[in-house]
């Protein structure tokens, strides 16, 4: 989704924005800009990539300390050079760029319309630009001070970042609901969306509240909420490197994270998991022990792959620790007025911490007294800021799209915590516990094994590359793995996919089933072996493609399926930890055999921060 960079010092802002716009292409976008602003204000902005722009503008005046650059994902008006951001203002004098959604837009249009405003794009930003502007004009107020009356006004999510031709030595910006960094440096400032654009100039960052101004100078930068309050800002130091975010020799980042999973794994079960000593540390878990084993139900809350990984919680948490739980998607749970009673916890789960509907669900149940534990990658990130307590998955950033090494390190944190409470409440005899944590451990070495098939995996893309659509099917907690199997083909490939219960097949997929079909079953060693067996008879007596994964040593599916991958056996119970893999590898080699970008699928973004 949109992306933001800015910068005032005394670099050159040129390059410093269009490296930081090259960071945040991973979000995903379709139109980049840029302002820059010196003795004049100038505005570039071209449709495509942000190397479509720079090849746009070689030979113009980029000379410039004071600049805002963004990728815009569009929203309001079609992807276009006219609705790319930064936008002016009708008199030219201001230049803003937005990340979010104005709600209110339409009728403030019809306001500034009615005034005589005209506009150039179909963007809701344009009319917010021009609201404030009017605004100051109007009261013959600062800029900060319109904006702050402006946002008063202005229902939806933003982050806005202002320039104004009469004030090259300020930045003003301003965040409800949609991330801003600030990176401090030695009298100059970076602004974005993330911190990956910041990491190679400081490791001192500001993260920006809700409903919170920014007014930003070379060596200054005062925080103020919308009652013109000043606010200390917080600064912290971040724990990121800048080769986390390089692709390390990979063709692809997706590629990259996949083949990073052994260690991201054993990254995430690092100073937690102690089989010697049958413990797991897990602060967040430890201080609200309470809370977590007493809950009543648990209600995970999450969008995407993440929801998926709260699929597969559900199993585990239901087997082991005996506690209802409900999987929720957090755009449905947003709107529903959910029942939340005394006792209820909710799980959030997400990569970025900044998908919006996430955020409002979460917000909408803390209302309500429920407690919230956060399970997010992103450090900082706005989830993490606003759940009660929580566990970072620490798999580091994920930079492709499609989330491939954060869901299993979302699946590991989740195992470790229903392990925890089952181990605090008893509902799991010591013996099986111990079993479960030696299993665990084990895993990082597991996929390692298995990510050495990635040939063979890669020709089976090669050999289904033409393939029109696939299903899915699963069956226990490798149900939700089918989903997120059929999830990763879809995005990547833009093969229609869909996932099912393997069981549920009888009641409407079958009758889609014919020999140009591949059926692709996530059937590693479990108690549903036999019953698995008896739907892949089903499907082959109707001519239809099976490819299974399987754990090895299993000849008997082995015998039956068209192709298998294999996985080296695990425990059924965290079983999808290795499943998901050989499916995550079959996407991404499949769309790069079809030629597709697999970072940057068409229309989707990493960081959904609008609802
Ligand atoms: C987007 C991404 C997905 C991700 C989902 C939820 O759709 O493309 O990969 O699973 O958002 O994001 P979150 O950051 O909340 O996990």
């Amino acid at each position: 989704m949109c992306g933001i960079v800015a910068y005032i010092g005394p670099r050159e802002a040129y390059p410093v924005i269009m490296k930081g716009l090259k960071r945040l292409e991973y979000r995903g976008y379709d139109s980049a800009g840029v302002a820059l602003l010196e003795k004049d204000l100038r505005v570039y902005k071209k449709q495509g990539r942000v190397a479509a722009l720079e090849e746009s503008i070689i030979g113009q005046d980029l000379h410039a300390h004071t600049g805002i650059g963004h990728t815009r994902w569009a929203t309001h008006g079609e992807p276009s050079d006219r609705n790319a951001h930064p936008h002016l203002s009708a008199s030219g004098r201001l230049a803003m760029i937005h990340n979010g959604i104005i709600e209110n837009y339409t009728q403030l249009k019809k306001e500034l319309t009615k005034k005589g405003y005209s506009f150039k794009s179909d963007t809701d930003t344009e009319v917010l630009l021009n609201f404030i502007e009017d605004i100051q004009e109007n009261n013959n107020c600062s800029l900060e001070e319109s904006l702050r009356i402006a946002l008063k006004r202005v229902t939806g999510a933003y982050v806005i970042v202002l320039l104004d031709r009469n004030h090259p030595d300020t930045i003003i910006a301003a965040r409800k609901g949609s991330p801003l960094v600030i990176g401090i440096g030695k009298g100059e400032h970076f602004l974005a969306s993330d911190a990956s654009p910041i990491i190679e100039y400081t490791k001192e960052v500001v993260y920006v509240n809700d409903y919170e101004l920014a007014i930003i100078k070379c060596d200054e930068l005062i925080l103020k909420n919308l009652g013109n309050e000043k606010i200390t800002p917080f600064v912290q130091k971040l724990d990121l490197e800048l080769t986390a975010i390089e692709k390390g020799g990979y063709e692809h980042f997706m590629l990259k994270e996949i083949f990073e999973q052994p260690e991201t794994i054993f990254d995430c079960l690092r100073g937690r998991l102690d089989v010697t000593k049958g413990t797991i540390t897990m602060a967040g878990v430890q201080n609200n022990i309470d809370k977590l084993t007493n809950a009543k139900r648990i209600i995970i809350v999450a969008c995407g792959t993440s929801w998926h990984a709260g699929l597969i919680a559900e199993y585990i948490i239901e087997e082991i620790c005996r506690i209802p739980v409900e999987v929720e998607y957090a755009s449905e749970f947003r709107y529903r007025n959910p029942v939340i009673n005394h006792g209820d916890v909710i799980f959030a789960i997400s990569q970025s911490g900044e998908t919006a509907d996430t955020i409002v669900a979460i917000e909408k149940a803390k209302e309500q007294g429920a407690f919230i534990f956060g399970i997010v990658n992103v450090v900082g990130s706005s989830i993490a800021r606003i759940s009660h307590a929580g566990a970072y998955t620490h798999a580091g950033p994920e930079i492709g799209v499609a989330s491939t090494k954060a869901f299993t390190a979302q699946m590991v944190v989740l195992i470790m915590i229903a392990l925890k409470i089952a181990y605090e409440k008893q509902t799991l005899t010591e013996d099986r516990y111990i079993q479960l944590l030696t299993e665990l451990q084990a895993i990082p070495e597991k996929v390692k094994e298995l990510l050495r098939t990635s040939e063979h995996i890669r020709n089976l893309a090669l050999k289904y590359k033409n393939v029109k659509d696939a299903l899915y099917l699963g069956r226990g907690n490798n149900f939700p793995v089918a989903l997120e199997g059929a999830l990763k083909l879809k995005e990547i490939s833009y093969i229609h996919a869909e996932g099912y219960p393997a069981a549920e097949m009888k009641h409407g997929p079958i009758a889609l089933v014919d020999e140009n079909l591949p059926v692709i079953f996530s059937a590693p060693k479990s108690f549903y072996h036999e019953k698995l067996v008896s739907n892949i008879q089903e499907i082959k007596a109707r001519k239809g493609k099976v490819l299974a994964v399987i754990s090895e040593g299993d000849e008997v599916i082995e015998k039956m399926a068209d192709d298998i991958m294999t996985v080296p056996l695990a425990d059924e119970l965290i079983s999808p930890l290795l499943s998901v893999i050989p499916l995550q590898l079959f996407a991404c080699y499949l769309g790069m055999a079809k030629g597709y970008d697999v970072d940057k699928p068409r229309n989707l973004a990493k960081s959904v921060t609008v609802e």
